[in-house]
């Protein structure tokens, strides 16, 4: 996670570029919220002033961790349908039965903004986002 006192820059680099999610105020302190960019669904974690981005889909079984509640006490994710807690910092599943860890996003949080920094593609390839605006 990265955090600046002003707006993310904009910016796109050969591997990498940043895509706003969304604004600030649109995940308040304590919950989660899912954005869809493209084929990649992130849970963006708003907790404790700390902004975390893990992959939404879980590894148990296809299930949303944006609709679970967030643990602050282990700093991690619950999914809601069989319980598994799913750390903010690495991905990695905490409790059973999910054993495998979910994708962990690089975040670029401005004074109003949350950007999430995704690998580049090729312009008009399949892999290219959708429904997200590049910054
Ligand atoms: S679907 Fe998430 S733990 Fe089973």
């Amino acid at each position: 996670m990265t955090e600046q006192d002003d707006e993310f820059t904009e910016s796109q680099t050969s591997s990498m570029r940043v895509v706003r999610l969304c604004s600030v105020s649109d995940v308040p302190d304590g919950e989660a919220r899912r954005f869809d960019v493209g084929d990649e669904r992130i849970a963006v974690v708003h907790l404790d002033g700390e902004w975390y981005a893990i992959g939404d889909e879980c590894s148990h079984a296809d299930y949303s961790l944006a609709e679970g509640e967030v643990d602050d006490l282990d700093c991690a994710l619950e999914c809601r349908k069989h319980g598994s807690l799913f750390s903010l910092k690495t991905g990695e599943p905490l409790t059973l039965p999910a054993t495998k860890a979910v994708p962990v996003y690089e975040l670029e949080v401005g004074e109003s903004e949350v950007g999430v920094r995704l690998r580049s593609v090729a312009p008009g390839s399949a892999a290219e986002p959708k429904g997200a605006s590049d910054v």
